[in-house]
């Protein structure tokens, strides 16, 4: 039996192969993946967690609903796992509406400006969910669907091998485009993330991850103290309505210069035409050395913890978002709620309303073509 075969029937025997389980996985230093139950929607669905499980310190939780990641635990430098993302506790809460929390974002992560966008001369309209704009995929995107799930075990790593079909014409997208995206636990405290999707009609593709970190391991803190390094001399500066203007502007002198490693807070308040539209960070930076494909893109670091975060990616974009639109009404898990800025966001991905502006690289998908983007989250101490 190889352990492919041992780990699916560890875990469909739940209890009885336990025993089996622990000894043979933890003799041969690899990570776990344990499934359990969730929950049921509304439709009466099953929805179903998987805790992915390293010897390092590091563990990670998995809903079949929107692919969310529902807690994210690493060492701090005593070598104590803390919980690091926001999230709730019950599946009913992430049903109601809530900002993403953990969530995949599909079918376009970002805003696309007055909900339209033409490929080949015809127009096509999504829900507008942002003001007159469409944000992250339409009211039912890629956060709100139950995703198919397969265990794939490589090396040490374990993986999680999440798919979804999202049907032609959904949420006003055209193309039946089937989406796989692959989470894997590495035994070096690395969550990569892999994103794949294949088309019918030609459509158009921007996906990303929107989990929310407080490396500080405290929810009743803020992140302005989390020091940011982004490897971008330029961002995309937006509107009012958070659309890009279409030019890229330099983060030499600005607020928005994280070449060097700087405190989220330090000019956050500082009066900035684009910090004024974005109520703080809600920006996409363009990264630098794109032509390398995967590469360093960001790092976050939270000096008492001493817990680093490093992102790496294939994508040109990074949207850093400070949580500046939470305000106290969300629950935490413990009874507590969720501040402004208690969490921050770095979602790496092509640029807001791509589709609608020429000059931006393309986000169209064609049939025969096959999407592909990368990201992986690194953690360590320092
Ligand atoms: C993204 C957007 C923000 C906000 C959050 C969720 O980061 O850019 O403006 O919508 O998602 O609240």
């Amino acid at each position: 039996m190889n352990f492919l075969s041992l780990i699916s029937l560890s875990v469909s025997c739940k209890g009885n192969q336990k025993d089996l389980k622990d000894t043979k996985i933890s003799k041969n230093n690899i990570v776990t993946i344990e499934k359990s139950i969730y929950g049921t929607t509304a439709k009466g669905e099953k929805v179903e967690s998987y805790l992915l499980k390293n010897q390092k310190g590091m563990e990670v939780s998995i809903i079949t609903y929107g692919g969310i990641i529902t807690s994210l635990k690493v060492p701090n430098k005593k070598g104590i796992s803390e919980e690091v993302v926001l999230g709730f506790s019950t599946l009913e809460q992430y049903m109601e509406p809530h900002p993403y929390f953990g969530a995949l974002i599909g079918r376009y992560g970002n805003r696309i400006a007055n909900a339209k966008f033409s490929l080949d001369g015809k127009t096509y309209t999504l829900a507008a969910n942002n003001g007159n704009n469409s944000l992250h995929g339409g009211p039912e995107g890629f956060h709100r669907v139950i995703w198919a799930v397969e265990e794939v075990k490589e090396g040490e790593a374990a993986s999680l091998k999440l798919k979804y079909l999202s049907k032609d014409g959904e949420e006003g997208f055209p193309g039946n485009l089937t989406v796989y995206v692959t989470y894997s636990l590495t035994q070096e405290n690395t969550l990569d993330v892999l994103y794949e999707a294949t088309t019918d009609q030609k459509t158009i593709v921007n996906l990303t991850q929107h989990t929310y970190f407080n490396l500080s391991g405290d929810f009743s803190k803020t992140v302005l103290d989390h020091e940011i390094v982004i490897d971008a001399d330029q961002i995309v500066p937006v509107d009012d309505t958070l659309i890009p203007t279409g030019k890229f502007e330099s983060v030499a002198n600005t607020p928005f210069d994280f070449r060097k490693s700087k405190a989220i807070g330090k000019e956050i308040n500082e009066a900035n035409e684009q910090l004024k539209r974005g109520l703080g960070y809600d920006h996409c930076w363009v990264l630098n050395h794109q032509e390398k494909g995967f590469r360093f893109a960001a790092s976050a670091y939270e000096p008492i913890s001493g817990r680093l975060m490093e992102v790496r990616t294939t994508e040109p974009g990074i949207q850093l978002y400070t949580g500046n639109f939470l305000d106290g009404t969300l629950p935490t898990r413990n009874g507590n709620t969720y501040a402004q800025r208690t969490g921050f966001c770095l979602e790496t991905q092509h640029y807001p309303d791509s589709p609608n502006q020429k000059d931006f690289p393309t986000t169209v998908l064609k049939p025969g073509e096959k999407y592909q983007s990368q990201t992986s989250f690194a953690f360590s101490i320092k």
